[in-house]
């Protein structure tokens, strides 16, 4: 057993949850361990995203979950899972980042989610996103966003232009663990 490390959110005005439709976004808990792990330990999941370790193994996932507080307060680091409102279950997770490239402060900051693949093709993760957007905005006052997504995740890119970002730069770039040189669409959008 283990206990998730809680504290204050740093985030002003956060009260931990919020309402879309048919999901919710809130912070991770200890209990969120079995959701991820089965659903990450999906390559058609982790293969998408940067840096989800693949295969996951449990005690990965806890000691991830263990350091949730300190990433946000020490990295700024800003993970939230997606709940489905009908199970109460986790099905995903989404996060905005301050990178090296978008240092804190600058009101930028680079975003990624995923969802377990049993919950795809249901518009659930343009509704997480869309919820995202607002929390991005009012809670972590930002005031721009952007997303790299592999050139073949079409998916991913309509949750994107769906959630009012447009397609700049197309780069290629290294991903030693996702097959090395790949080329991904960078995504961007201001908000209000
Ligand atoms: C990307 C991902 C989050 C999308 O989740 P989702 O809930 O299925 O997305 P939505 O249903 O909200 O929207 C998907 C859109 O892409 C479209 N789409 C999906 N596959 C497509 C394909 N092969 N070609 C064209 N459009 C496609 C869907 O039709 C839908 O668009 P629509 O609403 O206009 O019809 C999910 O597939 C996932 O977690 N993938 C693995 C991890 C990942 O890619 N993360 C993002 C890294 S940048």
């Amino acid at each position: 057993m283990f206990a998730l490390r809680r504290s204050r959110s740093p985030v002003p005005g956060f009260d931990g949850r919020i309402e879309a439709e048919r999901v919710a976004l809130r912070r991770l808990a200890s209990s969120d361990t079995s959701a991820i792990v089965h659903y990450v330990n999906d390559w058609d999941v982790a293969k998408q995203t940067a840096s989800l370790p693949w295969p996951y193994p449990t005690a990965t996932a806890r000691d991830w979950l263990l350091l949730d507080a300190e990433r946000w307060e020490r990295d700024k680091e800003y993970v939230l899972a997606i709940e489905a409102r009908d199970s109460g279950e986790l099905i995903g997770a989404l996060a905005a980042y301050m990178t090296l490239r978008t240092l804190s402060g600058t009101g930028r900051a680079e975003i990624g989610y995923w969802l377990g693949k049993p919950f795809w093709g249901r518009g659930l993760a343009s509704e997480a996103v869309g919820a995202f957007l607002g929390f991005c905005a009012r809670d972590l006052l930002l005031t721009r966003l952007h997303a790299y997504v592999f050139a073949d995740n079409v998916a991913s890119g309509r949750v994107l232009e769906k959630c009012g970002f447009t397609i700049g730069r197309i780069l290629a770039r290294s991903y030693p663990s996702r097959g090395g040189r790949r080329l991904v669409h960078r995504y961007a959008r201001s908000l209000p």
